[in-house]
């Protein structure tokens, strides 16, 4: 029987990135994976093929659209959604790939086949030939992931009714697309198909969109994909769809019952949010326990109810983001390996990466006035930053949320251009306990975008000096 220092099962951003911490530290390592590639929703059919897409179609957008005002004639675009789509699936393969060399590289095995844990420190891998081998390892660990969440009464078949998944290999472009659910893949997918020409109208069931993330943020946000097209039909939930005709019949009615209207959609994109995946895994039976929501439940060294089973990512609570799942999977290597692995929660960024860019790191204004917390706000717009008008893309601004005693900086929210890449600066400064007057009195590259968050830094002071 093969035997190991540590099995994972699951090779997303979690798993990959554990077993590679863990083969660092001198483990024997195995990962188990049941989709014919490595690299989990986030390399198949989450992160990296619709960042791909909203690459491709916010040139396709610029070269319609933007291009001529700079003085770059081109004729209209052409979309060859074939190409676009082998581009993405490039961009894929080539990821999955990188996994694939990076598991050879540190001399971890690919069990492949589906894992169930048959008690402390015993797995079955079940191949797709159906055959089964027993595993011993000393330690577990689950990065098992997510799964869509689905509407009850509707059935998602991928082509006319689709989850991000279909989403993201339509073959053609649907005239009108109707999105369930205001959240990251709603805005996001909701952008690459308006770019390339769907009108777009996303049902959301709360009275703003993006839940979590800050209000006043959010308000800039709507009301700038509003101007782009998109139509939004906030406190309103979808009951049914018919799917009889050529067309799909949306039934919508309000959050709370009543005023039921019929939309019409070439294509509904459910997206309300996604589920902890722990199918056949034999939780239950080998004494792992779940809470109410599915999620495995862990203590604070991401173990669970079973000895030496440990669970990270997705699949446990948190915010479903790839980088929390990397940053899980190297601490929880690094205890399983006798060191002090730990993770920062409150200094987790989180990006929607649209056109502009939301952007966030810590606590919003409405987490702060809930905690009674005393701050001081420090705003500075994209409209007076230097960079950000030569190029005439200045829709946005920075918020800086720091405690009004001691100046700490709590939170950092960013609408605009690049707000994904700028909003790490202020990670690096929250990790040391930084204030808004640090930030303000370090120097920032002339002229960059990142000045706003210089500037913003030194609204928090009442000494901005371009506004
Ligand atoms: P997963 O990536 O879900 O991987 C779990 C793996 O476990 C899968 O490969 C699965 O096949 C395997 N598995 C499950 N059960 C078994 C079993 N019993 N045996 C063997 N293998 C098994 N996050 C971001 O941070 N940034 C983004 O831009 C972003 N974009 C996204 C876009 C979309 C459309 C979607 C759907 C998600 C996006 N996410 C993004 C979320 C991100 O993909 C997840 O947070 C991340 O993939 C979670 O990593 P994980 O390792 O926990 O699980
Ligand atoms: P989400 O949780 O971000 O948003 C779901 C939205 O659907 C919420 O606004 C919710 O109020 C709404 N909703 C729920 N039920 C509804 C109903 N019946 N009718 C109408 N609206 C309803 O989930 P989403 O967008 O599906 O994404 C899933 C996960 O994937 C998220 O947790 C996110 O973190 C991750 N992700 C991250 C990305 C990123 O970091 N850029 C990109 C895409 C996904």
């Amino acid at each position: 029987m093969a035997s190991y220092d540590l099995v994972i099962i699951g090779t997303g951003p979690g798993g990959y990135v554990c077993a590679i911490r863990a083969a660092q530290l001198g483990l024997k390592v195995a990962v188990v994976e049941k989709n014919p590639t490595l690299g989990g929703t986030c390399l198949n059919v989450g992160c990296m093929p619709s960042k791909a897409l909203l690459h491709a179609s916010e040139l396709f957008e610029e070269a319609g659209h933007s291009f001529a005002k700079m003085g770059i004639g081109v004729s209209a675009p052409k979309l060859d959604m074939a190409a676009m789509m082998n581009f993405k699936q490039q961009g894929i393969d080539g990821n999955v790939k990188g996994v694939e060399y990076l598991m050879k590289k540190n001399k971890i095995d690919v069990l492949a086949g589906k894992g169930k844990i048959v008690g402390t420190g015993k797995l079955e891998v079940t191949g797709q030939d159906g055959k089964t081998q027993s595993v011993e390892a000393k330690s577990i660990v689950i990065a098992t992931g997510s799964d869509i969440a689905r509407l009850k009464g509707i059935e998602i078949d991928e082509k006319r009714i689709v989850s991000s998944t279909g989403a993201l290999s339509l073959d053609k472009v649907p005239g009108k697309l109707i999105v369930v659910g205001a959240g990251v893949i709603g805005l996001e997918l909701g952008s690459v198909w308006r770019r390339l020409g769907a009108q777009v109208t996303v049902v959301e069931f709360l009275d703003r969109i993006l839940p979590g993330m800050d209000g006043e943020i959010c308000k800039q946000f709507q009301r700038i994909l509003e101007k782009q097209g998109f139509a939004f039909k906030l406190g309103a939930k979808v009951t049914a769809i018919d799917s009889s005709g050529k067309q799909l019949k949306v039934s919508v009615e309000a959050a709370a019952g009543g005023n039921p209207e019929t939309l019409e959609a070439d294509v509904v994109l459910v997206a309300i949010g996604r589920v902890p995946y722990t199918e056949g895994l034999g939780l239950k039976e080998a004494g792992v326990a779940l809470d109410e929501r599915g999620r495995v439940v862990i203590d604070d060294h991401f173990a669970t109810s079973l000895k030496g089973v440990y669970a990270i990512g997705d699949v446990v609570k948190g915010p479903m983001l790839a980088h929390k799942a990397e940053d899980e999977g190297v601490a929880v290597a690094e205890i399983i390996a006798g060191k002090a692995g730990h993770v920062n929660y409150d200094v987790i960024p989180g990006v929607v990466y649209t056109t502009p860019e939301v952007s966030s790191v810590g606590k919003t204004e409405e987490d702060l006035k809930n905690a009674g917390v005393d701050y001081t706000v420090g705003k500075f717009p994209f409209t007076a930053n230097g960079r950000s008008k030569v190029n005439q893309t200045t829709d946005g601004f920075v918020k800086i949320l720091a405690d009004t005693k001691t100046d700490r900086v709590l939170g950092v929210h960013i609408i605009g251009r690049e707000a994904g890449e700028m909003i790490h600066e202020a990670a690096v400064l929250m990790e040391f306990g930084g204030s808004a007057e640090d930030l303000a009195r370090t120097c920032h590259a002339h002229p960059t975008r990142s000045e706003a968050i210089k500037e913003a830094a030194l609204a928090v002071g009442k000494r901005a000096i371009h506004m």
